[in-house]
């Protein structure tokens, strides 16, 4: 992951560059540096372990002048978060930002060690630098430099150089990592991504596997991995340059969890249209027979819900698996199958690299994004934007239910494509989805609930998360979300898993939250409920109102959510999961928007 941004502008660069890194922070904050080249050509940087912040109070304390710069926000993958480890690295006349990884650094330093070169950090970027800064010191001019360190280098990386002595010279490269150029006028940009770059330009080049390119305030010149000379498409990007606010909220994450009811009614008027689903021609389920939903953390965790859709609804097998694991076991697909990939940033490594496997094996393949720009949307047959618009909470909550909620669509779309459902089923279904935003705007009033209740869940060690059918993945997203906040250890299961393992970890101090809505699978899990309860354990039930009636005055606590929303009442239940993980979060004073060691784009593997 790690952030990267280069600038050669007009005006003094690095408030510039400080305001890019905001927009990237998403991408990690273990540490960040900017480094610039002054009128005179002094090559010079700054760097801050920590959040942003703390770079800028040293730029103000020891400031940095030139209209040439680059600058970076670390997630650490090589050497811990220190002074020495982050970003800007530098060898003599050269300066490297990085993303991505080098999987070959230790032979290449190796090298450079016994060439009595001795590196200043952990990390595999210093051996760009390293090796960039020696190749300058032969001779090689800063273009042929950069050159020569690119030809040898293994991994993924996005990188942009800087050189003392060049105030109109900037190279930059890319391999598996992503990274956009913004073309002003007599100015230039890179970034990590185009939001980097909304408040500058929004006339954008992605750079392909591969290329490098040369970058003067004139222009760019990009070259392809041979080397040769490629026209690479300009397109506009709008991203929007608006400040991102929290709108009177004290964190995102809140703003996020209440703008839920709106951005979901946005995806339900995008995609359907009365009573007919409105997907791109091309997507249609007649003839599959299988379908693949892949992705990572609490992407993953909707193609499970919705697995249950599609099989229940549509009759079509279903696979689900982390990116990770799909693209290492090689499953076997066809052309008949279609492959989702599942990504809010749309950028995340190991879903991306599933994806080209899947592409790769012949599968259709659908990129279900949330930033409509990112390479799954680029590089899908077809991308479904899930209009969520901007998340910046690190901790995933309205973009999962606007994953759902398109999920929910693309299930609904196959059933009737493949003759499960009729029109009349079909209205009914879209009727039940439809009131999902009202009900979620009531399902919103247990936030106060939902604090109180975490007074006595941020006390706890461990916390288990009991569901079953397509509850089952929610809780595991509950569980997820309470350990990603709050840094309480969680754990979810299948309800009737309990007697095969978390039943041992039961006693009165591990709260157990159980997600029952009063459905066919009740009984079972009311069961499950007796089996905790007579063993001490303090149960939390999530139901209706039905549902809490019949379970008596057994459990600790209750949560009452609304009845409705058919088959796509998980939808509504994320809201609980999302709201006690907040305020456990709040109760013990975490981060809540940029939990410790997470990012919110993960673009290594
Ligand atoms: C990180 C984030 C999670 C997110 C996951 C997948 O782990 O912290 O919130 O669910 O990546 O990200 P994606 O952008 O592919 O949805």
């Amino acid at each position: 992951m790690c952030g990267i941004i280069g600038i050669l502008g007009k005006h003094e660069v690095s408030p510039q560059l400080v305001d890019a890194l905001r927009r990237l922070e998403y991408r990690g904050y273990d540490s960040a540096g900017v480094a610039t080249v002054d009128a005179g050509g002094r090559l010079d940087r700054r760097r801050a372990v920590g959040k942003l912040i703390n770079l800028s109070d040293r730029l103000v304390h020891e400031p940095l002048r030139g209209h040439a710069g680059i600058g970076h926000t670390r997630w650490a993958t090589h050497g811990a978060a220190t002074e020495a480890n982050a970003h800007p690295h530098r060898h003599g006349p050269v300066a490297v930002v990085h993303n991505g990884i080098i999987e070959n650094f230790r032979e290449l330093r190796d090298e450079l060690i016994a060439a009595g070169i001795q590196p200043q950090s952990q990390t595999d970027t210093e051996t760009v630098a390293l090796m960039t800064g020696r190749h300058m010191e032969q001779g090689l001019s800063p273009v042929e430099a950069a050159r020569a360190t690119l030809a040898r280098l293994r991994g993924a990386f996005a990188l942009a150089f800087l050189f003392q002595g060049e105030t109109d010279l900037m190279v930059v490269a890319r391999k598996g990592s992503p990274l956009a150029i913004g073309h002003g006028a007599g100015e230039m940009f890179v970034g990590s991504d185009a939001v980097a770059l909304a408040p500058f330009t929004d006339r954008i080049t992605y750079l392909e596997d591969g290329d490098h390119a040369v970058l003067t305030r004139a222009g760019a010149q990009v070259f392809d991995g041979d080397g040769s000379p490629v026209a690479r498409r300009e397109t506009r990007i709008d991203v929007g340059a608006t400040a991102i606010d929290k709108g009177g909220y004290r964190h995102f994450m809140a703003k996020e969890i209440a703008e839920q009811p709106v951005v979901i009614g946005d995806v339900l008027n995008h995609y359907v249209k009365g009573d007919r689903i409105v997907l791109p021609d091309g997507l249609d389920f007649a003839g599959v027979d299988r379908i693949a939903l892949v992705g990572c953390g609490t992407a993953h965790l909707a193609g499970h819900v919705a697995r249950y859709w599609f099989e229940q609804l549509a009759g079509l097998p279903c696979d689900i698996d982390v990116a990770s694991e799909f693209r290492y076991r090689e499953p076997p697909l066809s052309a008949q199958s279609w492959f989702v990939a599942i990504s809010q940033s749309g950028e995340t490594a190991d879903t991306l690299a599933a994806l080209h496997y899947a592409r790769d094996h012949v599968a259709r393949t659908v990129g279900l994004v949330n930033v409509g720009t990112s390479a799954i949307a680029r590089d899908s047959d077809i991308a479904l934007p899930t209009l969520a618009g901007i998340e910046v909470s690190v901790a995933s909550s309205k973009a999962f239910t606007c994953q759902l909620t398109v999920l929910a669509i693309l299930a609904l779309k196959a059933a009737h494509d493949r003759g499960r459902i009729g029109d009349a089923d079909l209205a009914r279904h879209l009727a039940d989805l439809r009131r999902i935003p009202g009900l979620m705007q009531q399902a919103l009033d247990l936030s106060d609930d939902c604090r109180v209740l975490s007074e006595w869940l941020s006390q706890a060690q461990d916390v288990l998360y009991l569901g079953r059918g397509a509850l089952f993945p929610v809780a595991l997203e509950g569980a997820l979300k309470l350990k990603e906040l709050s840094y309480i250890h969680a754990e979810g299961y299948a309800s009737g898993e309990l007697k095969h393992g978390p039943i041992a970890l039961i006693d009165r101090d591990v709260p157990v939250i159980v997600l029952a809505p009063h459905d066919a699978l009740f009984e079972k899990t009311v069961s499950n409920m007796q089996e905790v309860m007579a063993r001490h354990g303090q149960i939390l039930l999530l139901s209706d109102r039905a549902g809490i009636a019949a379970a008596g005055d057994g459990p600790h606590a209750t949560l009452c959510l609304p009845e409705g929303g058919g088959i796509f009442q998980p939808i509504l239940y994320a809201i609980p999961m999302q709201y006690l993980a907040y305020h456990s979060a709040v109760a013990r004073g975490t981060d809540v928007d940029q939990p410790r060691n997470l990012a919110k784009s993960v673009t290594v593997e």
